[in-house]
Protein backbone atom coordinates (compact mmCIF):
# COMPACT_ATOMS: atom_id res chain seq x y z
CA UNK A 1 0.00 0.00 0.00
CA UNK A 2 0.93 3.07 -1.03
CA UNK A 3 1.79 5.62 1.67
CA UNK A 4 -0.12 9.33 1.11
CA UNK A 5 2.17 11.49 -0.05
CA UNK A 6 -0.14 14.47 1.22
CA UNK A 7 -0.76 12.82 4.55
CA UNK A 8 1.59 15.83 5.96
CA UNK A 9 -0.21 18.03 3.85
CA UNK A 10 -3.62 17.21 5.60
CA UNK A 11 -2.51 17.57 8.99
CA UNK A 12 -0.92 21.20 8.38
CA UNK A 13 -4.23 22.38 5.99
CA UNK A 14 -6.48 21.42 8.84
CA UNK A 15 -4.76 23.39 11.14
CA UNK A 16 -5.05 26.22 8.19
CA UNK A 17 -8.46 25.59 6.90
CA UNK A 18 -9.71 25.97 10.02
CA UNK A 19 -9.92 29.55 9.21
CA UNK A 20 -11.44 28.71 5.59
CA UNK A 21 -14.57 30.79 5.72
CA UNK A 22 -17.70 30.87 3.16
CA UNK A 23 -18.67 34.29 3.66
CA UNK A 24 -16.26 36.13 4.91
CA UNK A 25 -12.59 36.90 5.29
CA UNK A 26 -10.92 35.06 8.55
CA UNK A 27 -9.38 37.51 10.92
CA UNK A 28 -6.04 36.76 12.20
CA UNK A 29 -7.15 37.05 15.66
CA UNK A 30 -9.05 34.03 14.34
CA UNK A 31 -6.01 32.11 13.99
CA UNK A 32 -4.32 31.23 17.63
CA UNK A 33 -8.04 30.27 19.24
CA UNK A 34 -8.97 27.77 16.47
CA UNK A 35 -5.55 26.12 15.68
CA UNK A 36 -6.10 23.41 17.78
CA UNK A 37 -2.35 21.54 18.40
CA UNK A 38 -2.14 19.31 15.74
CA UNK A 39 -1.16 16.04 16.42
CA UNK A 40 0.31 12.93 14.36
CA UNK A 41 -2.71 10.79 12.88
CA UNK A 42 -2.39 7.65 10.82
CA UNK A 43 -4.29 6.64 8.19
CA UNK A 44 -6.95 5.20 9.79
CA UNK A 45 -7.40 7.96 11.31
CA UNK A 46 -10.21 9.99 9.12
CA UNK A 47 -12.97 8.28 8.36
CA UNK A 48 -15.07 5.89 10.26
CA UNK A 49 -19.03 5.28 11.41
CA UNK A 50 -21.44 7.62 10.93
CA UNK A 51 -25.17 7.69 10.80
CA UNK A 52 -26.51 9.52 8.43
CA UNK A 53 -29.56 10.41 5.93
CA UNK A 54 -29.86 11.04 2.31
CA UNK A 55 -31.00 13.53 -0.06
CA UNK A 56 -33.95 11.06 -0.64
CA UNK A 57 -34.34 10.67 3.41
CA UNK A 58 -33.19 7.30 3.39
CA UNK A 59 -30.73 6.29 5.94
CA UNK A 60 -27.46 6.51 5.33
CA UNK A 61 -24.33 5.54 6.95
CA UNK A 62 -20.65 5.06 6.20
CA UNK A 63 -21.33 1.01 5.22
CA UNK A 64 -22.90 2.66 2.69
CA UNK A 65 -19.94 4.38 0.86
CA UNK A 66 -18.26 1.10 0.65
CA UNK A 67 -17.68 -0.97 -2.55
CA UNK A 68 -16.18 2.42 -4.80
CA UNK A 69 -13.82 4.79 -4.12
CA UNK A 70 -15.40 7.89 -2.60
CA UNK A 71 -14.70 11.67 -3.01
CA UNK A 72 -16.00 13.12 0.67
CA UNK A 73 -16.52 16.47 0.59
CA UNK A 74 -17.88 18.74 3.59
CA UNK A 75 -20.04 22.06 3.21
CA UNK A 76 -23.65 23.46 3.53
CA UNK A 77 -25.94 24.78 1.20
CA UNK A 78 -25.84 28.36 1.51
CA UNK A 79 -22.03 28.85 1.06
CA UNK A 80 -22.32 30.99 -1.47
CA UNK A 81 -18.59 30.21 -2.83
CA UNK A 82 -16.54 28.42 -1.67
CA UNK A 83 -18.56 24.73 -1.42
CA UNK A 84 -20.26 25.18 -4.81
CA UNK A 85 -16.37 26.24 -6.48
CA UNK A 86 -14.61 22.58 -4.48
CA UNK A 87 -18.12 20.66 -5.87
CA UNK A 88 -17.77 22.16 -9.38
CA UNK A 89 -14.07 21.01 -9.33
CA UNK A 90 -14.65 18.11 -8.30
CA UNK A 91 -17.70 17.49 -10.96
CA UNK A 92 -15.34 19.30 -13.79
CA UNK A 93 -12.98 16.36 -12.46
CA UNK A 94 -15.23 13.32 -12.54
CA UNK A 95 -16.61 14.16 -16.00
CA UNK A 96 -13.39 13.48 -17.43
CA UNK A 97 -12.03 10.60 -15.38
CA UNK A 98 -15.37 9.05 -14.68
CA UNK A 99 -18.30 10.10 -17.21
CA UNK A 100 -20.10 7.74 -16.53
CA UNK A 101 -20.15 7.96 -12.55
CA UNK A 102 -19.58 4.36 -12.41
CA UNK A 103 -16.37 4.34 -10.65
CA UNK A 104 -16.49 7.24 -7.84
CA UNK A 105 -19.15 7.93 -5.37
CA UNK A 106 -19.31 11.82 -4.58
CA UNK A 107 -20.47 12.21 -1.21
CA UNK A 108 -21.27 16.47 0.30
CA UNK A 109 -21.62 15.85 3.92
CA UNK A 110 -23.41 18.94 5.16
CA UNK A 111 -22.15 21.20 8.07
CA UNK A 112 -25.67 22.83 8.43
CA UNK A 113 -28.14 20.64 9.42
CA UNK A 114 -30.47 23.18 10.48
CA UNK A 115 -30.90 24.60 6.83
CA UNK A 116 -29.75 21.66 4.86
CA UNK A 117 -32.82 19.38 5.01
CA UNK A 118 -33.19 16.00 2.78
CA UNK A 119 -35.59 18.12 0.97
CA UNK A 120 -33.51 21.09 0.52
CA UNK A 121 -30.38 19.13 -0.18
CA UNK A 122 -32.26 17.10 -3.64
CA UNK A 123 -32.31 20.65 -5.10
CA UNK A 124 -28.88 21.25 -4.07
CA UNK A 125 -27.28 17.97 -5.41
CA UNK A 126 -28.42 18.59 -8.78
CA UNK A 127 -26.80 21.83 -9.23
CA UNK A 128 -25.57 22.58 -12.59
CA UNK A 129 -21.30 21.84 -12.74
CA UNK A 130 -21.73 19.35 -9.42
CA UNK A 131 -20.71 15.98 -9.72
CA UNK A 132 -22.95 13.72 -11.72
CA UNK A 133 -25.09 11.07 -9.10
CA UNK A 134 -23.76 13.44 -5.86
CA UNK A 135 -25.02 11.96 -3.06
CA UNK A 136 -25.82 14.93 -0.38
CA UNK A 137 -25.52 13.80 3.16
CA UNK A 138 -27.00 15.12 6.49
CA UNK A 139 -28.81 14.70 9.57
CA UNK A 140 -29.50 15.56 13.27
CA UNK A 141 -26.62 18.26 14.42
CA UNK A 142 -25.64 15.31 17.01
CA UNK A 143 -25.22 12.69 13.36
CA UNK A 144 -23.42 15.54 12.10
CA UNK A 145 -20.99 16.24 14.76
CA UNK A 146 -20.19 12.70 15.09
CA UNK A 147 -19.51 12.48 11.22
CA UNK A 148 -17.47 15.96 10.98
CA UNK A 149 -15.46 14.19 14.00
CA UNK A 150 -14.81 11.17 12.45
CA UNK A 151 -13.65 13.62 9.44
CA UNK A 152 -11.85 15.67 11.37
CA UNK A 153 -13.29 18.24 9.93
CA UNK A 154 -13.76 21.69 11.63
CA UNK A 155 -17.00 23.96 10.99
CA UNK A 156 -18.17 25.96 13.50
CA UNK A 157 -21.19 28.57 13.08
CA UNK A 158 -20.54 32.04 12.94
CA UNK A 159 -23.11 35.43 13.05
CA UNK A 160 -23.84 36.92 9.72
CA UNK A 161 -26.40 39.52 10.26
CA UNK A 162 -26.33 39.69 6.11
CA UNK A 163 -28.27 35.78 5.80
CA UNK A 164 -31.53 35.56 6.33
CA UNK A 165 -30.78 32.78 9.02
CA UNK A 166 -28.41 35.47 11.06
CA UNK A 167 -25.79 32.80 11.33
CA UNK A 168 -23.16 31.22 8.00
CA UNK A 169 -20.70 28.54 9.28
CA UNK A 170 -16.94 28.40 8.72
CA UNK A 171 -15.90 25.06 7.74
CA UNK A 172 -12.57 23.25 6.32
CA UNK A 173 -12.50 22.92 2.84
CA UNK A 174 -11.44 19.57 1.95
CA UNK A 175 -12.21 17.02 -1.13
CA UNK A 176 -11.12 13.59 0.72
CA UNK A 177 -10.20 10.41 -1.43
CA UNK A 178 -10.76 7.18 0.18
CA UNK A 179 -10.78 4.41 -1.06
CA UNK A 180 -13.64 1.34 -1.84
CA UNK A 181 -13.02 0.12 2.10
CA UNK A 182 -13.58 3.53 3.41
CA UNK A 183 -9.73 4.06 4.02
CA UNK A 184 -7.91 7.46 3.52
CA UNK A 185 -6.14 7.65 0.48
CA UNK A 186 -5.42 11.53 -0.66
CA UNK A 187 -7.17 14.94 -0.27
CA UNK A 188 -7.66 18.14 -2.28
CA UNK A 189 -8.60 21.52 -1.61
CA UNK A 190 -11.03 24.22 -3.57
CA UNK A 191 -7.06 25.80 -4.19
CA UNK A 192 -5.84 22.61 -5.77
CA UNK A 193 -6.22 23.11 -9.33
CA UNK A 194 -8.79 21.11 -11.17
CA UNK A 195 -6.13 19.64 -13.70
CA UNK A 196 -3.79 18.35 -10.71
CA UNK A 197 -7.26 16.28 -9.32
CA UNK A 198 -8.06 14.97 -12.70
CA UNK A 199 -3.89 14.05 -12.51
CA UNK A 200 -4.19 12.21 -9.10
CA UNK A 201 -7.69 10.84 -9.44
CA UNK A 202 -6.66 9.24 -13.01
CA UNK A 203 -3.24 7.88 -11.35
CA UNK A 204 -5.47 6.35 -8.17
CA UNK A 205 -7.90 4.93 -11.02
CA UNK A 206 -5.32 3.05 -13.20
CA UNK A 207 -3.97 1.69 -10.12
CA UNK A 208 -6.76 -0.09 -8.60
NI1 LIG B 1 -18.58 26.37 2.08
Amino acid sequence: MKIPRRLISVLSLSAILFLAACDREPSLEDKPARSGKVTAVGVADIGGPFELVDHTGAPFTDQDLLGKPQLIYFGFAFCPDVCPLALQQMGMALSEIDPDGSYFRPVFISVDPERDTPESLSVYVTNNGFPKGLIGLTGTPEQVSAAKAAYKIYSQKVPDPQSEAGYTVDHASLIYVMDKDGKFVDVFTHDTSTPDIIKALKAYKSEH
